[in-house]
């Protein structure tokens, strides 16, 4: 089978060297790729928003299945229209695609369903929302969210009333989000450790992949702004078996089944951002894809195939209810540009990919960067995602560090802790 995938970070690189090496892929089409992917699948300047163009890409290379990374093209109706045109992609329709695009949708959502969430309210208007932090019904600190996608920033933890009211005035009154912040989410802060859990649907059921976890904020022991992600391990050593069964009784099977009794039955990649509380696993956030920089640890402990898998999900033929996992910790570390997530430049010189990819269980994935004159050069905030693997988390971030070691650029911003909360959690898996 000919298979498009599409976008251009990190997490598609790992998408396109798990696909490139299985049996029943004859050759891999990347729009718009980067110089990364390049080396292994051929790569169309195609952009994952122009649908009406992947289309036609999609139609001319004869690609069998098209799939998507990033959240974008998906709520743009991505699936719909290739769906509409006989083609096929996997992932969301944009009314599933709603999970990740609506907050409020989600929050209601899970209401409707009993899936475990934090209390919540929904506010239309400034004063609505003003009335909700003033009555400090869900206590303190407490959580607003922008409905619609803001990149990420669109979450704010306020610590006190102050805080919230300015929060308000920032999403509500200034616009900061735009129109993703024309309504907000205001709801109770939960307590408990964070993981992420994925699972490949076919819109009645899933195939549980992984759990693993992010690092979001820029800077060792969480401090600093929030990322798009600086690095990532996998497994949790928080999932046990009780809890997976927790996990898929309790969330993703009422998700799946609420979401195809409500005639949007879900198919694709599920992400559930989960925070494990005293009261058991609650839902912070859904995404309708794999994370970035979380596939690029989860796609290398597939250890099988991953297009059956995908291609039974397209067909709503997922018999199944596991894949093979490699029992090796896989941790990933991100290398950013200096002054990301702000400002940062562009345009310097990257060394050592080449060695870092040559050592023993070491994988580097690109992300922002691009080629001139020969020579890779950064082009963009996260620049490459490097992974280490090893027997347990210890030599797993062994790896993943000395593979840092080699690369060089500058300003490269990185984490130095990346994969230590599992050290605290557990010695190993
Ligand atoms: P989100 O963009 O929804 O993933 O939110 C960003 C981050 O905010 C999450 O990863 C959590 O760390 C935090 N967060 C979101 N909602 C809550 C909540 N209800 N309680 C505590 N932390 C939260
Ligand atoms: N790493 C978080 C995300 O992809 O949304």
């Amino acid at each position: 089978m000919k298979i498009l995938v599409v976008g251009s970070g990190a997490r598609e690189h790992a998408l396109v060297w798990k696909l490139a090496a299985e049996p029943d892929v004859s050759s891999v089409l990347c729009a718009p790729g980067n110089p990364g992917i390049a080396r292994i699948a051929a790569c169309r300047p195609v952009d994952p928003a122009d649908v009406d163009g992947l289309l036609a890409l999609a139609a001319a290379e004869g690609a069998d299945v098209t799939i998507v990374g990033p959240e974008l093209p998906l709520s743009l109706g991505l699936v719909d229209r290739f769906a509409a045109a006989g083609r096929t992609a996997f992932g969301p329709t944009a009314e599933a695609a709603r999970l990740e695009t609506s907050k409020i949708f989600a929050k209601e959502f899970c209401a409707r369903h009993h899936v475990p969430t934090a209390r919540f309210r929904v506010c239309d208007s400034a004063g609505a929302a003003l009335a909700v932090v003033a009555s400090g019904e869900f206590g303190w600190p407490v959580v607003l969210k922008a409905d619609g996608l803001a990149a990420g920033k669109g979450v704010v933890i306020a610590q006190d009333r102050a805080e919230a009211e300015a929060a308000v005035r920032d999403a509500m009154v200034d616009r900061r989000f735009g129109n993703a912040g024309e309504r907000l989410v205001i709801e109770e802060h939960l307590t408990g450790q964070e993981m992420s859990f994925f699972v490949v649907a076919d819109g009645h059921c899933a195939v549980p992949l992984l759990s693993a976890q992010d690092h979001k904020r820029a800077y060792d022991d969480d401090q600093g702004p929030n990322t798009g992600g600086m690095g990532a391990f996998a497994p949790s050593p928080l999932f046990t078996p009780d809890l997976h069964k927790r996990i898929m009784r309790e969330i993703i099977e009422p998700v799946l089944d609420g979401m195809a009794a409500e005639g949007r039955p879900y198919c694709g990649f599920l992400y559930a951002g989960l925070m494990l509380t005293a009261d058991g696993p609650q839902v912070i956030e859904f995404n309708v894809r794999l994370g970035d920089p979380e596939a690029q640890v989860v796609l290398p402990m597939i250890d099988e195939p991953l297009l059956p898998l995908l291609a039974a999900a397209v067909t709503r033929q997922l018999r199944r209810t596991g894949c093979r996992i490699r029992h090796q910790p896989h941790v990933g570390v991100v290398l950013a540009s200096a002054g990301y997530p702000g400002k940062y430049p562009a345009g310097q010189a990257i060394s050592g990919v080449t060695d870092a990819e040559a050592l023993d269980d070491v994988l580097v994935f690109h992300a922002g960067t691009a080629m001139r004159d020969g020579q890779l050069i950064t082009a963009g905030g996260r620049v490459l995602t490097v992974v280490g693997r090893g027997p347990d988390y210890r030599a797993a971030i062994a790896r993943a560090y000395a593979g840092v070691a080699r690369i060089e650029f500058d300003g490269m911003q990185f984490r130095h802790d990346i994969g230590r909360k599992a050290l605290a959690s557990a010695p190993s898996v």
